[in-house]
């Protein structure tokens, strides 16, 4: 799961790499390589453990005009050091490739190619591909393209690759099954990467490789082929009218911390445009709109965070339109049996819009004949094409690894689903719609929550070293308390797990003790006199208690050890001011404990493999 990017043209390859490389550092960021074919017909290959700016650093040799690839690593075969790092050389050290995948059957090839008496520096699944395309090379007397070919065909799982060989310095091989690449062509000059964040700056002319193809440059030449064999396919060219804009922290340190306070305007930003008075428009889903009101039902799928949204989409769209819902992670969805047919709605949610399981279900779904709809951040990304329709989260770039606005905003879609369909299904009254759809004021409220970030700071300190945490709330607040442990989890390293609050005394209440802090959170709606009783049950095994609520009175004041009173709104909104609190909690516990918020470790930003 990583990052690739490479360069074929005139001008000198370091700059292009390094840029393009740090805005893919969100797909991984433990180690970084790049190899370049020197003026003078050598290979340099320059790789760290860390991030680009090890990198960055580390490059003396700027002799490199013309041909290059480049990759930043999210570890899975192999530990994150240097000799793990991409790229990877055959034996011969010709040939250079950088790989976004995993080879599934690598074991049995490396064995086959060690009884060749090829010798492996590293513990890499890539390394074994780049050796089998030597092996064909160097020893089955194949031309570069035919060795490439040639291994392709022998190896199972995903890949994205782009290769060079020091024989054919004018030449650089693309290739894709599973892992998505994209060529940008300019004149004579082409961009490879893994998504167009790095090429769109340089060109909008962009050429998705599809499953099983290869792009082969010649000179200033390119033509796309199959994998599969020797024939030439269709360049389907598109011109990609989207403008990157640059990252910025502001005056925050970290940027999860920005795009926590930017829900201000991100929630509404969501919804401008897209909700009238009386009518919800979401024009994005206008050409499936019959066949996804007549649905018999609806899948949503996603990973993380995005199928924490998922949840509360599911409650959301049962509650106003009487449509059933399943929600499920999609890394299973992929493998399950599942219901769906030509009658079924697929909905996939995904800010980065790269995920790969999320991705595989999109195709699953699109195989069994069902509408899909993306709700995604990323326009141009592959959730975006892939699915039949959809509708873009418009929260900005989202930089810091734990999503946070991403996901207010894919609830603000959700919600704005659920009452469309309501009404146009006639279950909403004109009256009962329009109310809902009078979102201004609650709006406005988001603001107010960030009036108790110094409360949950202080909060954050005193709770720092406890070593787990219970997240309980019931209804869509479930949802946001799996939502609220994930944060925590992801960025402090603190245990926390999420739980449906009444759920919670079947098994996680033997954990309380007077160190363990449970959050509730606690609306007042029709479950409230429930939670009550079960803070009482905790609060009787002596674990300390911290309330959200938006109900301010004696009891919770008295049960809670700590309280965070949030503005009180249409209910459905309290979700995302709950949540608002929960990224602030972890967001501060994290940054008490000195740690690097916006890249946790083991993690990336997205996650692009299986
Ligand atoms: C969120 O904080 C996580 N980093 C992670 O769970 C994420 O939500 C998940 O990987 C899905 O990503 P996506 O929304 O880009 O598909």
């Amino acid at each position: 799961m990583c990052g690739i990017v490479a360069y074929k043209g005139h001008r000198n390859c370091h700059s292009i790499l390094l840029n393009g490389l740090k805005r893919l550092e969100y797909r991984g960021y433990d180690s970084a390589g790049l190899a370049c074919l020197r003026n003078d017909g050598q290979l340099s290959i320059t790789k760290r453990r860390g991030k680009v700016k090890e990198l960055e650093e580390a490059l003396t040799d700027k002799n490199c005009d013309g041909i290059g690839i480049a990759h930043t690593r999210w570890a899975t075969h192999g530990r994150p050091n240097q000799v793990n790092a991409h790229p990877h050389a055959d034996q011969s050290r010709k040939i250079v490739l950088v790989h976004n995948g995993i080879i599934e059957n690598y074991l049995p090839i490396k064995k086959f190619l060690i009884s060749k008496k090829i010798k492996f520096k590293s513990e890499t699944d890539t390394e074994v591909l780049v050796q089998l395309i030597g092996y064909f090379y160097n020893q089955g007397k194949m031309d570069f393209e035919k060795a490439v070919r040639a291994a392709l065909q022998r190896v199972d799982g995903a890949y994205g690759i782009v290769i060079m060989n020091t024989d054919y310095p004018d030449m650089m091989i693309a290739a894709r099954k599973g892992s998505p690449l994209a060529l940008g062509i300019k004149d004579n000059e082409f961009f490879i990467a893994s998504d167009i964040s790095p090429i769109i700056k340089h060109t909008q002319q962009i050429l998705y490789l599809k499953d099983s193809e290869m792009a082969v440059i010649n000179g200033n030449k390119y033509t796309i082929k199959s994998v599969l064999k020797d024939i030439t396919m269709p360049k389907n060219i598109e011109q990609i009218d989207y403008k990157i804009d640059d990252y910025d922290k502001g005056k925050f340190k970290y940027f999860m911390h920005k795009e926590i306070h930017e829900q201000v305007d991100t929630i509404a930003n969501t919804v401008k445009g897209r909700v009238k008075s009386d009518a919800v428009l979401l024009h994005g889903l206008s050409e499936y709109w019959d066949e996804i009101e007549s649905a018999d039902k609806i899948y949503i799928t996603a990973c993380g965070t995005s199928w924490h949204a998922g949840l509360i989409g599911k409650l959301l769209i049962e509650k106003f339109s009487n449509t059933p819902v399943f929600v499920e992670y999609a890394s299973e969805f992929r493998y399950n049996h599942t219901l769906v047919d030509n009658k079924t709605v697929v909905i996939a949610i995904s800010q980065s819009g790269e995920t790969a399981d999320t991705l595989a279900a999109i195709k699953k779904a699109n195989d069994y004949g069902a509408v899909t709809v993306g709700i995604c951040n990323v326009p141009g990304s592959s959730v975006g094409r892939e699915t039949d329709c959809g509708v873009y989260t418009r929260c900005g770039h989202e930089v810091g690894v734990a999503s946070t606005k991403a996901f207010t905003a894919q609830i603000g879609i959700l919600y704005f689903l659920a009452l469309k369909l309501a009404s146009a299904k006639g279950e909403i009254s004109k009256t009962s719609l329009k109310r809902h759809l009078d979102y201004s004021d609650a709006m406005k409220k988001v603001k107010t929550v960030f009036r108790q970030e110094k409360l949950i700071e202080k909060i954050a300190k005193k709770y720092k070293k406890a070593t787990d945490f219970l997240y309980l709330g019931r209804g869509m607040n479930f949802p946001v308390a799996l939502e609220g442990a994930l944060k925590l989890k992801e960025i402090s390293y603190i245990h926390a797990e999420g739980y449906p609050a009444a759920e919670m005394k079947h098994g996680p209440i033997a954990l309380v003790d007077k160190n363990m802090p449970s959050v509730f959170i606690v609306p007042k709606d029709k479950t409230y006199e429930k939670i009550i009783s079960n803070i009482q049950e905790i609060k009787s095994r002596k674990g300390k208690i911290i309330i959200v609520t938006d109900s301010k009175n004696k009891v919770l004041k008295e049960l809670a050890n700590d309280l965070i009173i949030v503005p009180r709104t249409n209910h459905y909104l309290f979700v995302v001011l709950a949540t608002i609190v929960l990224q602030l909690l972890a967001y501060h516990i994290a940054v008490s404990k000195k740690l690097n918020v916006d890249q946790p470790r083991n993690l990336a930003k997205s996650v692009t493999v299986e």
